[in-house]
C-alpha cells in the first residue's frame, strides 16, 4: 500500500483531534465520514473538506475506495462497528476504551486476527512525547529498576474554547447505563493503558477505595496495585475537585506521573493541563543531578496527531501490530473493572479474573439530584 484512504466513522467530540494527524500525513487520504447525525457529519466533513458523508455506516463500509476506518463513535457502539468493518475488510483504528466489556474487546481482537486485518486501539498517551520519553528513559536504565510508578489525576474546571464548545449531547451515553461506569472508566483508562505500557509489565493484583462523586465522577479514589515484577508496585489517586480551575488547552483535568527507580526519579508533570511551570519531563540523576526535557512537545493534541500518523505507517509499511494493541488495551480494560471491584468487595481482584464487566454498586447515577450533589460535594 503507498497511500491510505481513511474513513471515519463518528464526528462528534473527539473527531477534531484525531482528523489532525490523518490530514497532516502525506500518504493518507480522508476521503469519507460517517455520522448518523448527517448534519454533523456533513459540517465536520465542509471544515475539513473531505469529500464524501455517509449516515449509515454500511454505506462507507461498502465504499470500495476505503482501506481503513477510524471509530470514534460512543464506546457501546465500538463492538458493533469495529467486527462490522472488520467482515467489510478494513483495517481498524478504535478510541479507547476498547469495549464496554472484557470478552467484546477479546472479540473483537479475534476477529481481526482471523480476518487478517490490522486492529488497534487510538491511545493518545501511547503517541504523547512527554510520556514517550518517560517510557524510553525507564528502558534506557536511566533511573535504574523501577520500583514504583504513582500516577496522579485531577479533573477540576476550565474555561478553554475546546471544552466550551464540546456537545453537551456527546456526555448523556458516559453518563447512563448505556455505559459501566463513569470516569474512572471513560477516562481513567487512559492512565490504566499507560501504567502497563510504560513497563511492558502486566498488574496481577488490586487494591483500590472509589468514592462516589457528582454526575458521573468517582472520585477521591486510590488505588495500589502489584506488577507481574515483584519489586515494583504502582498507586493511581484520583481527585474531583469543581471549584478549581485548571490551566489547559482542553478538558479540565491535569495529570502527574512520578516514576520512582533504583537510580533516580522521572518526573512527568502535564497531560491534558498545563498547571506547572516545570519541563514535562524531569529526571533525577544518581549523582543528585537533574535534567530537565523543556523542548519537548508537550501539546496534549500532539499524542492524538502522532497516534494517528502511527496507524497510517502501520499500513504503509504493512506491520501486523501498532500500538496499542486489543490485547493491551483489553488489559487496561480490566485494570479499570479490577479497581471497581477491589473497592466493593474490599479485597486485592486479580486483573485477569475478569471476564465481562464490573460496575460500581452507585451505577448508572441519579442525575435528578446532579446540581444538589455539585453543590453539597463542593462544601463537605
Ligand atoms: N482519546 C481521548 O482523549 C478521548 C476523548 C474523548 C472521547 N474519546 C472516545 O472517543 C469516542 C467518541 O467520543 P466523543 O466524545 O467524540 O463522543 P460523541 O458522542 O461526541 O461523538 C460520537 C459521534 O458518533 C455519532 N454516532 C452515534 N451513533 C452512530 C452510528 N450508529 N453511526 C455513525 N455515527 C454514530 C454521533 O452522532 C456523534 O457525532 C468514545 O469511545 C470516547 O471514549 C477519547
Amino acid at each position: 500500500m503507498d497511500r491510505v484512504r481513511l474513513g471515519i466513522i463518528g464526528t462528534g467530540n473527539i473527531a477534531q483531534l484525531n482528523v489532525a494527524g490523518y490530514l497532516e500525513h502525506p500518504q493518507c487520504d480522508v476521503v469519507a465520514v460517517c455520522d448518523s447525525r448527517h448534519e454533523v457529519g456533513q459540517a465536520f466533513a465542509d471544515r475539513y473538506g473531505i469529500p464524501r458523508v455517509y449516515t449509515d455506516i454500511a454505506d462507507l463500509l461498502a465504499d470500495g475506495e476505503i482501506d481503513a476506518v477510524e471509530v470514534l463513535t460512543p464506546t457501546m457502539l465500538h463492538k458493533q462497528h469495529v467486527l462490522a468493518a472488520i467482515a467489510a475488510g478494513k483495517h481498524v483504528s478504535c478510541q479507547k476504551p476498547i469495549a464496554n466489556t472484557v470478552a467484546d474487546g477479546l472479540e473483537m481482537t479475534e476477529a481481526a486476527r482471523a480476518a487478517g486485518v490490522l486492529f488497534r486501539v487510538s491511545e493518545c498517551c501511547f503517541g504523547y512525547p512527554p510520556l514517550v520519553k518517560a517510557k524510553e528513559l525507564i528502558a534506557s536504565g536511566a533511573i535504574g529498576h523501577p520500583t514504583m510508578c504513582r500516577i496522579k489525576t485531577v479533573v477540576a474546571n476550565t474555561d478553554t474554547e475546546f471544552q466550551n464548545n464540546l456537545d453537551p449531547s456527546g456526555y448523556v451515553w458516559r453518563f447512563n447505563a448505556q455505559s459501566p461506569g463513569g470516569h474512572l472508566f471513560d477516562d481513567m483508562i487512559h492512565k490504566y493503558g499507560a501504567a502497563l505500557w510504560l513497563f511492558d509489565q502486566d498488574v496481577n493484583s488490586v487494591q483500590a477505595i472509589v468514592r462516589q462523586g457528582p454526575a458521573f465522577f468517582e472520585a477521591p479514589m486510590a488505588a495500589i496495585w502489584e506488577y507481574e515484577r515483584n519489586s515494583l508496585l504502582g498507586m493511581m489517586e484520583v481527585t474531583y475537585a469543581p471549584r478549581m480551575n485548571i490551566r489547559s488547552s482542553f478538558y479540565g483535568a491535569d495529570e502527574f506521573f512520578e516514576i520512582q527507580g533504583t537510580d533516580g526519579f522521572i518526573w512527568v508533570t502535564r497531560c491534558t493541563g498545563e498547571m506547572l511551570d516545570l519541563a514535562p519531563v524531569i529526571i533525577y540523576h544518581p549523582d543528585g543531578t537533574t535534567t530537565s526535557y523543556g523542548n519537548l512537545d508537550a501539546d496534549w493534541l500532539t499524542g492524538f496527531k502522532n497516534m494517528s500518523k502511527a496507524f497510517v505507517d502501520a499500513l504503509l509499511e504493512e506491520r501486523a501490530d501498532c500500538e496499542m494493541s486489543g490485547e493491551l488495551a483489553v488489559k487496561a480494560l480490566q485494570l479499570c473493572f479490577a479497581v471497581y471491584q477491589a473497592s466493593t468487595e474490599r479485597r486485592p481482584v486479580d486483573p485477569a479474573s475478569i471476564s465481562q464487566s464490573v460496575s460500581p454498586p452507585w451505577w448508572p447515577p441519579d442525575l435528578s439530584t446532579y446540581f444538589t450533589d455539585m453543590e453539597e460535594y463542593g462544601t463537605r
